[in-house]
This record gives structure tokens, sequence and C-alpha cells, in this order.
């Protein structure tokens, strides 16, 4: 029985995803370094320094750790520029509405987002308040695929991983769902996302979401 939904946030309830790549792009081009939406595929879902690695991957030039550190919070000033502006009208199509449904149902509400300005953006979106647990991204040591941000999500709202639905848009975000016990609800394309229970394109369909908690009120 599924008591609770664990959300991925970039990609998932807001369209942060996109600003993400597009702030890593502009760091990529200033550097010389080559950077696609393909490439992109891998970055998401996984934290700050781990994408700025796998960026730095494609220079034959080696940087230090402060450089490092340098390029990582010079990407992180062109996101926040990005989402300064956001308002409640950047939730992407139907996660509002699938929230507020969601917690009509009784169903428990929580975050499991790498990011670190997760909480700000979910304040711009105005819908901190309809989560009953938001992960804090810098106490998580090891990153998606690993399942330690949805184990430490179930844990908080006192249920088991296999009480609970994950929704993701990232191949590391769905591997790290079916690594931590859950159902995994994939975001995007179903080609990408191969190893999600189901895929739907987007949110606007988000009926199909409430039918794997409606179906079981049913049969108890
Ligand atoms: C994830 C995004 O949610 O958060 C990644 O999918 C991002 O693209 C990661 O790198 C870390 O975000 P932040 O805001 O802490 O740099
Ligand atoms: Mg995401």
């Amino acid at each position: 029985v599924y008591k609770a939904a664990v959300f991925d946030l970039d990609g998932v309830i807001a369209d942060t995803a996109r600003f993400h790549y597009l702030a890593w792009k502009k760091l990529a081009d200033e550097l010389g370094i080559y950077f696609d939406e393909k490439i992109n595929e891998r970055l998401k879902g996984v934290g700050r320094m781990e994408s700025l690695e796998m960026i730095l991957e494609k220079s034959p030039r080696k940087f230090t750790r402060e450089e490092k550190e340098h390029l990582a919070e010079k990407k992180n000033g062109y996101y926040k520029d990005m989402i300064e502006k956001m308002t409640q009208e950047d939730l992407l199509p139907g996660a509002g509405e699938l929230i507020l449904a969601l917690k009509g149902r009784g169903v428990k509400i929580a975050l499991a987002s790498a990011s670190r300005n997760a909480p700000i953006v979910l304040k711009r979106l105005g819908i901190e308040e309809l989560f009953d647990y938001v992960v804090d991204a810098a106490r998580i040591k090891r990153g998606k695929p690993d399942p330690e941000i949805f184990l430490v999500a179930a844990e908080n709202l006192g249920l088991k991983p296999g009480e609970c639905v994950g929704m993701e848009d990232s191949t590391a975000g769905i591997e790290a769902i079916k690594r931590a016990g859950m159902f995994a609800v994939g975001i995007g394309d179903p080609q990408i996302l191969k190893k999600a229970d189901i895929v739907l394109k987007d949110l606007k369909n988000f009926r199909e979401i409430l039918r794997l908690f409606d179906n079981q009120v049913e049969s108890i």
C-alpha cells in the first residue's frame, strides 16, 4: 500500500533542469569545453561538484581543488540569477494539481532533491508548506544513483520504502528509487528512463499517478 510520494524537484516539479543545463553550458563555453544536452543527461540528478567533474572530463587541462570550487560557485551564481525571478507560474504543468490531489487523499509528500537550492526554489514556487519532509541535500553523503536520499526521505516520513512512490526525470534518480525499493515513476522519455516502473511524458497526465494510490484504497 502506497502512503507517500517522494518527489525530485528539478525537471519534475519545476523546469529548473533547464536552468541547471544553461548555467553549466555557459560555464563550459567560457572554458572552451564541449557540452550539449546529450552529455547533460548524465549530469541530471547528480550533485554540483560531481557534475563539474563530468564536464571537466572533456578538458585536457587539470584543475586544482581551488579552481574547481571557484568554477562550481560560478555556475551556482549563474543558476541563482536564473531562479531569481521564478514564481508559482514556473511550476511544471500538473505538478501543483498532483501534489494537492495527493494531499487531499492523505498521502504524505516528501522532496528528495540533490540541489542545495531546493528550499529557495520551493519557496519561490510557493509550495514549501505542502511538504511533510524535505531532505537536506547537504547531509546526504552519497548522491544519486545511490539510494541514500530516498531512504532518508522514507525514514523521516516514518514509512518503509515499499510504501513510497518516487518520481524522477533522471536516469541516476530512477536507479536511486529502484535501489531504495520504491515504485519508480519516470517523467520524460521512456527510451532514457528504462528502469522506471512507469514513464509519463510530464505531469499533465497526473491522474495516472493518482491511480497508483486510488486502486489500492478500493482493495482494502
Ligand atoms: C539536482 C539537479 O537536482 O541538483 C542537478 O538535477 C544539480 O542538475 C543538483 O547539479 C545539485 O544542485 P545545486 O543547486 O546544489 O547545485
Ligand atoms: Mg531532476
